[in-house]
């Protein structure tokens, strides 16, 4: 059997990257997997989190991936810290995983900086909790944006590791899923970095929650350069900002890359955004009028999450249990 599980941090309000490499995909994936979706809170709380917008920002997350299609009903859609399996296998993963492999996570290195000795244990160790969350349900996809692929490179060694170790063929090994025109979105300021929620200026990013008016002025707003938009796609690469834009077109209209140059070859940048714009609000506007309605009832959206919390774990406790087993716990 396929089943899907994928998660997203609630370390703020989600942004196009978050849509375009992960969530819309996971939407669309609903009709042919069985899907797990996560808040992963756990996660988040490895870089400080103010409690009460934690809080805010988990139901803000889980009002977005409804209102962009995640069917709660059909699938599952809850909260990491509401599910102890998770908690539970990322302890024997901490024993499975080695150091050296986590030493060589990119993420780790970027998030911790210069400051390394100063992170916490959780950030350093926040790899296998990931393992934990796909493994714990025996998931054999996992949808993500191109940014998680090391992360997936882990799990698969993780769960190959704990198979030789105890000389079973309990876990399978978890598939990454990168897909779209869109896999890996850009800062609207600086074509070579990725579109991220800790990035300081709000112009970097398209929030999910921004109206009309913003959309368009921070795209009319985003870096550019001063050519006209490229003849052919092979000019892209020295030219980020013009690859980023004409990415975010093609996915945006279910198109290529490729499409979106043909299209554009040799217009003004200016032309192009305000087409751009259009496409933006005309896909993001019933999303984020939908997202008011969910947040409009939060004690709904609680209600939401408690039921899928007590799914997931209907499908995790009996896997954790065998893992016990296998590991050598007696079960209480
Ligand atoms: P997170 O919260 O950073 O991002 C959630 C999803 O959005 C994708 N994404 C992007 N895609 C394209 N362009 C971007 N600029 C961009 N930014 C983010 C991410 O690839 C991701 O798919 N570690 C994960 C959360 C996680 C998880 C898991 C994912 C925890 N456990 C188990 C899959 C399976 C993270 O921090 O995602």
């Amino acid at each position: 059997m396929n089943r899907i599980f994928s998660g997203v941090q609630p370390t703020g309000n989600l942004h196009l990257g978050n849509y375009l490499g992960a969530v819309r995909n996971w939407v669309r994936l609903q009709n042919d997997y069985e899907c797990i979706f996560c808040i992963v809170d756990m996660h988040a709380i490895t870089l400080w989190q103010e409690p009460a917008e934690l809080k805010a920002h988990t139901r803000e997350v889980a009002a977005a991936m409804l209102a962009a299609g995640v069917d709660a009903k059909k699938h599952i859609l809850f909260v990491q810290s509401q599910n102890h399996d998770h908690a539970q296998l990322a302890w024997i993963f901490n024993c499975v995983a080695r150091i050296g492999w986590l030493n060589r996570m990119t993420q780790f290195k970027d998030k911790a900086g210069k400051h390394r000795e100063n992170a916490s244990v959780g950030l350093f160790a926040y790899p296998n909790l990931m393992s934990a969350d796909i493994l714990a349900y025996k998931a054999t996809h996992v949808p993500v944006g191109e940014d998680q692929k090391q992360h997936l490179e882990l799990a698969r060694d993780t769960a190959q590791k704990f198979n030789g170790d105890y000389g079973v063929e309990f876990f399978p090994l978890p598939e990454p899923l990168i897909l779209g025109a869109a896999s890996r979105v850009m800062s609207l300021r600086d074509g070579q970095k990725k579109m991220s929620k800790s990035d300081e200026s709000d112009y970097s990013r398209i929030n999910m929650t921004d109206d009309a008016a913003t959309i368009e002025l921070k795209l009319r707003k985003a870096k550019t350069d001063p050519l006209p938009l490229p003849e052919t796609a092979a000019e892209l690469a020295q030219r980020p900002e013009a690859a980023n834009l004409l990415g975010i077109w093609a996915a945006l209209s279910d198109s290529t890359l490729e499409a979106a140059v043909a299209r554009f070859a040799g217009q003004p940048f200016s032309a192009f955004k305000k087409e751009l714009a259009d496409l933006a609000v005309a896909v993001l506007a019933p999303i984020n009028a939908e997202m008011k309605r969910y947040l409009a009832d939060p004690a709904e959206i609680d209600a939401i999450l408690r039921d899928g919390a007590s799914r997931a774990r209907a499908i995790s406790s009996p896997i954790i249990a065998q893992i016990e087993d296998i590991v050598g716990f007696l079960r209480a």
